[in-house]
């Protein structure tokens, strides 16, 4: 073995054959892992739950009203033996120890990781540099209570002495996904008074479709943005605070007519928000783990703050399971240890996230930036570029319309896809037998995709319809089911604020243990900033205010056809 530098800069080991080998693949609970799954990929679910009818019992946990079933999986009580040795030796434990009291372990950006902070209990203690931050995550709590009470009852009203009817969160990225999946799977407690909009995309139809149907003299602007640099926020701002101006005929109109939250007070004073309306958040919260800081003003604003209280308990209620449960009982870490084990072991590269309620229709697309951005890395935390999988690609809509779409691929196509089902044992709306046929094509699904169909079964099935011989066997093969496709299946009682608290520190902490053990860094995303940086040095091309540089053939083409037809 020996550490050289790649072309690209990157440390790597390559072994005596020449491969390159990371000390995670050479280790010992990783190479026991890749032996133990030539076995396991032999078995089937099916042999499982037949030599095993203890097995549901075993594989699965409960925390206050949620249950996570993870007895479809393809694992025995060995790989899970060994996943959590996996975890152990990637010193997992210690990890959440070093987040939870602040230590600076986003190392690329030099900032402590606390999310958890913002769901701390008053009184409770959690420093960075020697400062107790849970007085100032308070703080902010109570200035948003006191706005968001401001709104609802109509104290706080708009520059012509009309309350607030719409509220438009303009934000991008952790700025828009949060509140956006929160409201919309909490709509049962959200005000009747007051809807909340959201416009993240530069494209101006979304902000020009939104304001559309608005009134200004009851329309509430908040400029979400941690940096309250990002080009996409800064323009929709800007364009709205115009609207407004020209609406109400009134510069002043947007002291009461916009908020602000960002970590930058520089920027929101220039851009003119009152200082009060500011709401500030602090550079230990990442974007996409920022939703229970002011950044979730909007849903505080919808939902009210006694709810928004309830949805922090329970994200606080997850956060102590996770760092008090053992491994083995440990929600984040069984299901982090279980996508670690597809993704590396059996090659998955997509987890698909199911939800089997109309109210958690955003929350694939939340976890898509919380789990790609997090650990979508190719260099581990020293720098050395990684030789096995990190984060798979997520993608999903909720049940049953997915299943009329793309579920065909994930029961018979060629790939293996891990999947996630959720589902609420109680609807907010009862109606006839609709919950009942809901859970119904949930439960059967995961059954289906654990089962299959064998070709005797298909056969008897095709018997049974009449058919045989030659017509049989020619539609045999398009009948069969090979099953053995993973599931989880998380079943809560009702998506209530609390559950869905619980939920999303669930699986921001499924987050943390994989990045823990496959080494990277998860609170950084430089593959985004390229986009950034690239954006902001081809507009002026765009705007004829620069000469075209030499981009690539390709770029230079797009850049000429677009000038041509424009008549730019
Ligand atoms: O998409 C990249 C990113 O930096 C995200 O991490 C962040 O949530 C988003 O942009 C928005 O950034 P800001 O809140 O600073 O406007």
């Amino acid at each position: 073995m020996r550490a050289t530098r790649s072309g690209d800069g990157n440390l790597i080991n390559i072994n005596t054959e020449g491969f390159i080998m990371s000390d995670l693949t050479r280790s010992a609970a990783w190479q026991a892992l890749q032996t133990h799954q030539a076995t396991i990929g032999k078995q089937t679910l099916r042999e499982m739950f037949r030599s095993d009818p203890a097995r549901f019992d075993k594989f699965s946990l409960r925390l206050d009203g949620l249950l996570l079933d993870y007895s479809k999986n393809l694992v025995t009580a060995e790989t899970l033996d060994l996943l959590l040795k996996l975890a152990r030796q990637a010193r997992l434990e210690e990890w959440v120890a070093r987040m939870y009291d602040g230590e600076k372990i986003n190392g690329s950006e030099g900032r402590a990781v606390l999310h958890t902070a913002l769901r701390a209990p008053r009184g409770s203690r959690i420093t960075v540099d020697g400062r107790d931050v849970v007085p100032d995550v308070h703080r902010v709590l109570d200035q948003m209570r006191r706005f968001s009470d401001g709104v609802r009852d109509g104290s706080l009203r708009g520059h012509t002495g009309k309350p607030f009817r719409d509220v438009v969160n303009i934000g991008i990225g952790g700025s828009a996904l949060g509140p956006l999946m929160v409201s919309e799977a909490l709509k049962p407690y959200g005000s009747a008074q007051l809807a909340v909009h959201f416009v993240s995309n530069v494209d101006a139809t979304d902000l020009a479709e939104t304001t559309k149907r608005l009134d200004p003299e009851t329309t509430l602007f908040i400029v979400s943005s941690k940096t309250f640099t990002t080009q996409e926020t800064l323009a929709n701002a800007r364009s709205a605070r115009a609207w407004l101006v020209d609406r109400l005929k009134s510069e002043e109109a947007v002291a009461s007519h916009f908020a602000a939250i960002s970590t930058n007070f520089g920027a929101t004073s220039q851009f003119g928000i009152a200082p009060d309306n500011v709401f500030e958040f602090w550079d230990w919260v990442g974007g996409r783990y920022s939703v229970w800081s002011s950044i979730g003003l909007p849903v505080a604003l919808y939902i009210g703050m006694d709810n928004f209280e309830q949805f922090l308990a329970g994200a606080h209620a997850m956060d102590r399971h996770f760092r008090e449960a053992p491994l083995e009982r440990n929600l984040p870490a069984i299901m982090g240890m279980l996508g670690i084990w597809y993704a590396d072991f059996f090659g998955a590269a997509s987890n698909a996230i199911l939800p089997y309620d109309q109210y958690l229709q955003y929350f694939p697309a939340y976890l898509q930036q919380l789990e790609m951005e997090s650990n979508g890395k190719r260099v581990n935390r020293e720098g050395q570029e990684v030789d096995y999988a990190t984060q798979m690609v997520v993608w999903g809509e909720p049940g049953t319309d997915g299943q009329h779409s793309f579920y065909q691929l994930i029961h018979q196509g060629t790939r293996l896809i891990p999947a996630d089902f959720l589902a609420p044992v109680i609807s907010h709306n009862p109606m006839g037998e609709h919950h009942a046929m809901l859970l119904a094509n949930c439960f059967a699904q995961t059954e289906a995709l654990m089962l299959g169909k064998t070709g005797g079964e298909a056969r008897a099935e095709l018997a049974a319809q009449g058919l045989g011989g030659e017509a049989l066997e020619a539609l045999l093969p398009y009948k069969v089911f090979p099953g053995n496709r993973p599931t989880n299946t998380l079943l809560f009682e009702r998506l209530d604020p609390r559950t869905l608290g619980m939920l999303v520190a669930l699986y921001e902490h499924k987050v943390f243990v994989q990045g823990v053990v496959l080494d990277i860094n998860s609170f950084d995303q430089w593959g985004v900033e390229l986009g950034k940086q690239l954006a902001g040095k081809l507009l002026p091309e765009l705007q004829g205010k620069q000469p075209l540089s030499s981009h690539d053939a390709s770029t230079n083409g797009l850049i000429k056809h677009y000038l041509a037809v424009s008549g730019k």
